[in-house]
């Protein structure tokens, strides 16, 4: 079987990428992790990347100063590089231009920690408290170049419950997203995610859907 080559962007601590490494772990699993790269040299997923035994690479936007062209180059050859045919945005902290958001049309998805499309950008967690939702959760789309917009792939919903804070509801939300990434990036490589315009498109049943944690009655 072959499998479809990942490459993962990340910034930070890389829990999605530990959680997309543990899945890829699996024989069975359809995809496999040909680079992890990060923004920045101290990103913690970098470890666990290493620890994996994954190959890494820092492309820092520091190094470009006031030119994002070249930054995102020296990011795609990177990529092209290591053979990646789906780019997964971990906690990717740096907006993409149009360019690279087209130079990578439909093989560039994102992770996000609220049901899009409300509750774009930052502080998710904190706005959903503020708004009084009953339920919060994440979202995996295809990216498109204005920002946390595209072509839903899959969502997983969790409650909001009394007395929840920003860290409490961050936390469940993250445990959901653990499982929400791997199955969305196995509806891809199992070719049954198809973009249909604004939208996505699944072919074949859906077992195992990751969503939907209900509050108790
Ligand atoms: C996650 O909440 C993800 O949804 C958002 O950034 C956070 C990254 O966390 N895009 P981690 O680095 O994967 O632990």
């Amino acid at each position: 079987m072959s499998k479809l080559k990942l490459g993962v962007l990340i910034s930070g601590r890389g829990s999605n990428l530990q959680a997309l490494i543990d899945a890829c772990a699996a024989p069975d699993f359809p995809a496999e992790i040909a680079l992890v790269l990060s923004n920045k040299a101290d990103a913690f997923g970098l470890e666990r990347a290493s620890a994996a035994g994954i190959a890494t690479a820092v492309v820092s936007h520091r190094d470009y100063p006031g030119d994002k062209p070249a930054f995102e180059a020296a990011m795609d050859a990177r990529l092209r590089e290591a053979g990646v045919e789906l780019v997964c945005l971990a906690g990717f902290m740096r907006l993409l231009s149009p360019w690279f958001v087209g130079r990578w049309q439909d093989a560039l998805i994102n992770i996000h920690p609220s049901l899009l499309p409300s509750f774009k950008g930052l502080d998710t967690h904190e706005r959903a408290l503020a708004t009084g939702v009953r339920f919060h959760g994440c979202t995996v789309h295809h990216v498109r170049p204005a920002m946390d917009d595209g072509p839903i792939i899959a969502q997983a919903a969790v409650p909001v419950l009394p007395g929840d804070d920003a860290q409490r509801l961050a936390d469940r939300v993250l445990e959901a997203e653990h499982k929400l990434y791997p199955h969305a990036v196995r509806l891809i490589a199992e070719g049954r995610a198809r973009v249909d315009g604004d939208l996505v498109r699944i072919d074949g049943p859906v077992p195992e859907l990751p969503t939907i944690l209900n509050p108790p009655l």
